[in-house]
C-alpha cells in the first residue's frame, strides 16, 4: 500500500498538507507535529512588502467553526525567503507558498522571486475575502480569474495552484476560467463571507464587520464544491474546508480532491494533521486500497 500522491508533477509522500494561514510556516507546530511526516506544509500567504493586517478583534468564534478577518498580515518576501524558507527545508515535506497580492503586479513579483527559491509548489490566493484591494475581486470573476492565472504563469518556475472562493453562485466557472488560464491545480474552498454581532457591546464582533467563516460547519458546503469541481475540470484538487478528522479528509477524497489541507483543526487540536494521516492508511487498508489515487472521484 502506497501513501503518495502525485500532484503536479511533484510526489507528496501522503495527501495531508496545512491550510495557508492557520499553521503559520510550520514552527509553532513543530513542537507538536512531526513536519516530516506531511504531505507538504502551505505556509502563511505572502506579498511583496510586509502587510500589517486589518485592526483588531480580527478573530471570532461561532457555532461549529470560526470567523476571522487577518487581512493576511505578513513580513513582506524579503524575510520569509530569510526566515521560513530555510526552516522548512530542513525538513522531509513539500513546501508550498502561498501568495497574496493587491494588483496582478504584486502577485507577479512574488512569484518570480520564488522563482530562485527551493520550494516545490505556489498556491495563489485569489479569494481571501478580507482585503479590500485584490484578492478577492480576481477570485469572483471568471475573466479577472483567468488573466492572473496567464500572468502569473509566466513568471512561474512550479506549478502553480490557484485557490478558489466559495464566494460564488458558480463554483465550477471559476475553476474553468483557472483552467483555461493554465492552472496546473485547483484548490477550495476559501472561507465564507460571515457577520457576527455583539449584543452586548452592540457592535460587530469584528472590527472588519465581516470575517471568513471555516472550520466543521463549512465542510459539506466544501465537499459539494470539490465534488462540483472534479466533474467539471480535468486539473488535480486540493480540498479543504472544515477538515477535522480522517474521515472528513477522506470524504473529501471520494467527492475527487487529490489531496487534502487542514486549517482551523489545528487550532483546537495541534497534531490533528498526523491523526488524519494514521487515519487514512487505516482506512486504505481496511478498505483495500493499494494507493490513494484509487480512491480519487470514485463517488460519481
Ligand atoms: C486564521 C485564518 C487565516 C487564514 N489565512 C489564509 C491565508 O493567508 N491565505 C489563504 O489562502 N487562506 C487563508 N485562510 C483560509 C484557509 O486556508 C482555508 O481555506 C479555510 O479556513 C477553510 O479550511 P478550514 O475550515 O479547514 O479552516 C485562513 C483561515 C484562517 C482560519
Amino acid at each position: 500500500m502506497n501513501m503518495a500522491v502525485n500532484i503536479a508533477g511533484v510526489e507528496w509522500k501522503n495527501p495531508v498538507t496545512t491550510a495557508s494561514g492557520t499553521f503559520g510556516s510550520g514552527e509553532e507546530f513543530s513542537e507538536f507535529v512531526d513536519l516530516n511526516r506531511l504531505g507538504a506544509v502551505t505556509t502563511k500567504g505572502v506579498a511583496n512588502v510586509p502587510w500589517p493586517g486589518n485592526p483588531t478583534p480580527r478573530v471570532a468564534e461561532v457555532y461549529g467553526g470560526m470567523m476571522n478577518a487577518i487581512g493576511l498580515q505578513n513580513p513582506g518576501i524579503d524575510l520569509f525567503c530569510k526566515r521560513d524558507i530555510p526552516f522548512l527545508r530542513k525538513y522531509d515535506t513539500k513546501i508550498i507558498v502561498n501568495v497574496c497580492g493587491k494588483s496582478e503586479q504584486d502577485y507577479c513579483e512574488v512569484v518570480e522571486r520564488l522563482g530562485d527559491e527551493d520550494v516545490d509548489m505556489l498556491e495563489i490566493n485569489i479569494s481571501c475575502p478580507n482585503v479590500k484591494e485584490g484578492g478577492i475581486a480576481f477570485g469572483q470573476n471568471p475573466k479577472a480569474a483567468e488573466s492572473i492565472t496567464k500572468a502569473v504563469k509566466k513568471y512561474a518556475k512550479q506549478p502553480v495552484i490557484m485557490k478558489l472562493s466559495p464566494n460564488v453562485t458558480d463554483i465550477t466557472e471559476m475553476a474553468r476560467a483557472v483552467e483555461a488560464g493554465g492552472a496546473d491545480v485547483v484548490s477550495l474552498i476559501n472561507t465564507l463571507t460571515g457577520m457576527k454581532i455583539d449584543i452586548n457591546r452592540k457592535t460587530f464582533a469584528i472590527a472588519n464587520k465581516t470575517g471568513g467563516m471555516s472550520g466543521p460547519a463549512v465542510h459539506p458546503i466544501a465537499v459539494r464544491m470539490v465534488y462540483q469541481v472534479a466533474q467539471a475540470v480535468k486539473l488535480p484538487i486540493i480540498g479543504m474546508g472544515g477538515i477535522a478528522s480522517a474521515e472528513d479528509a477522506i470524504e473529501m477524497i471520494l467527492a475527487g480532491a487529490s489531496a487534502v489541507s487542514v486549517g482551523t483543526a489545528n487550532f483546537h487540536n495541534p497534531a490533528v494533521t498526523m491523526e488524519i494521516v494514521d487515519g487514512i492508511e487505516k482506512y486504505m487498508q481496511a478498505q483495500g486500497f493499494d494507493s490513494v489515487a484509487d480512491m480519487v472521484g470514485i463517488v460519481k
